[in-house]
């Protein structure tokens, strides 16, 4: 079987993790996970949780030998808008050389090359340089809720020297791209209630408060016109950009242009006083993910809605916290909520910040690894603005640090409809494991 017919199995399972009705489907992508695992010459086992199974294995360790995990997660997003897609999101297809289905970029394309990598390696050398730990997990975009207390359970078996991630981006094809820092995050679900029912708003409109007006007046205090974010104390403990950052960022071939053309977007918005790669780098945000209430069908419905909400997340840098952010932005709401309206918040999923020191040791071997997957362009250093929620959780558990090595490109359309990963980047992710086991080795 090829490492596309590989690629394509794993794609066609909907494992979506927010959603109940999945939860087979997850499952069954746990188990054709740790058949692949074991297929290549590894000892797999699922760890059951609350939520999603969690995906071990390892080699045979050699006493003396360097211990690396590799950590990455085959949950994915829900697939919404599906109409939007070109060809069904779990029916994955080759289009000019790139894979277009769900979960192909994020994460499944990248981690398999990883797995396949190491099958590779051990086909032609019988050996790895190195003792391996894979740590799959299928909560990864839902939070990881239940990694963290797996981690504290299993701290001993877990002992590693090093981590490396495959789930972030590069800044160009072809573009080596080493990331040494991600945002954290935290969610949170805003809901306004009013009448007791839905009213006619013939009868009622303009006596009693509209829920769905009171949520687009709270979501519209939470910025400054100019793109800042208004909540009290927000940016307390944002850590300063630094100025060899804003210099080597400068210089990168990915600036303002670059994100207008992937984005579509004719003017780039936000925080004043930063370029657009700072502010998704380095600054925090308040976003907006999704607003409803009231009528959503075709034609007009004249009703003053029973409630109305709104999906919120927050992008955390070092050192914010996300526990204090929630509370701050609790409070800012309740400080604005509307008269005639009560509000129930209710706090969802949050990661920290991450940020490590890309010229260590190990983030130099890491450099060198990628330099031999891309060759002949020059290394990118960056930080991120998604989030991986478990990295700092790896630090604070088991000590160790991690080397986030993606090979995601700008236009992946990761959780987007016609999200897309080329067989090339594909290709050169199962280099990048060989290269990286034996520069991690040295
Ligand atoms: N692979 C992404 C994280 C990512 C994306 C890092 C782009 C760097 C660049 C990951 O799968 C992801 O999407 N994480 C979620 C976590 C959240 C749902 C808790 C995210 O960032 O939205
Ligand atoms: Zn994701």
């Amino acid at each position: 079987m090829s490492h596309l017919d590989d690629l394509f199995e794993f794609l066609r399972f909907p494992s979506v993790s927010t959603l109940p009705e999945r939860k087979g489907d997850v499952a069954k992508c746990a188990e054709w996970l740790a058949g692949r695992l074991t297929g290549i010459g590894l000892k797999a086992e699922i760890h059951a949780t609350a939520g999603h199974p969690i995906v071990v294995a390892r080699n045979v360790h050699v006493p003396g030998r360097r211990t690396v995990m590799i950590y990455g997660h085959y949950d994915v997003q829900p697939v919404d808008p599906v109409n939007e897609w070109t060809s069904p999101p779990f029916e994955p297809v080759v289009r000019d050389g790139v894979v277009f289905a769900r979960g192909s970029t994020d994460n499944k394309g990248q981690i398999l090359a990883h797995i396949l990598g190491v099958g590779r390696t051990l086909r032609e050398k019988g050996d790895v340089p190195v003792n391996l730990i894979f740590l799959i997990e299928g909560e990864e975009e839902i939070g990881s809720e239940h990694l963290e207390a797996f981690l504290v359970a299993k701290r001993d078996a877990l002992k590693c020297d090093i981590i490396a991630i495959s789930d972030t981006g590069m800044i160009a094809r072809d573009t080596p791209t080493f990331t040494y820092g991600l945002r954290g995050v935290a969610a949170m679900e805003v809901r306004a209630h009013g009448p007791a029912a839905d009213l006619h708003s013939g009868i009622y409109g303009g006596t009693v408060a509209n829920p769905a007006t009171a949520i687009a007046r709270l979501i519209a205090t939470l910025h400054h016109a100019d793109g800042r974010v208004a909540v009290g104390g927000f940016y307390d403990g944002v850590k300063a950009l630094q100025e060899w950052e804003r210099e080597a960022w400068g210089r990168l071939p990915y600036g303002d242009a670059e994100i207008r053309a992937v984005t579509g977007v004719t003017e780039l918005f936000g925080e004043a006083g930063y370029s657009g790669i700072e502010r998704t780098w380095a600054r925090p945000t308040v976003e907006v993910n999704g607003i409803g209430g009231g009528f959503q069908g075709v034609g007009s419905k004249t009703v003053i809605p029973r409630e109305a909400f709104a999906k919120l997340t927050f992008r955390l840098v070092p050192d914010q916290r996300p526990a204090e952010v929630l509370a701050k932005v609790r409070a800012h709401l309740a400080a604005n909520c509307p008269p005639g309206i009560r509000l129930e918040i209710t706090d969802g999923h949050s990661g920290e910040p991450y940020s490590t020191e890309p010229h260590s040791a190990f983030g130099k071997a890491a450099q060198r690894a990628l330099e031999r997957a891309f060759p002949g362009e020059p290394l990118a250093l960056i930080r991120e603005g998604g989030s991986i929620p478990i990295v700092n959780t790896f630090k604070k558990v088991l000590g160790v640090e991690t080397l986030l090595l993606g090979l995601a490109l700008p236009d992946c359309r990761a959780h987007a409809p016609d999200e897309n990963f080329p067989v090339e980047n594909f290709e050169a992710g199962m280099r990048l494991n060989a290269a990286l086991l034996e520069e991690l080795a040295k």
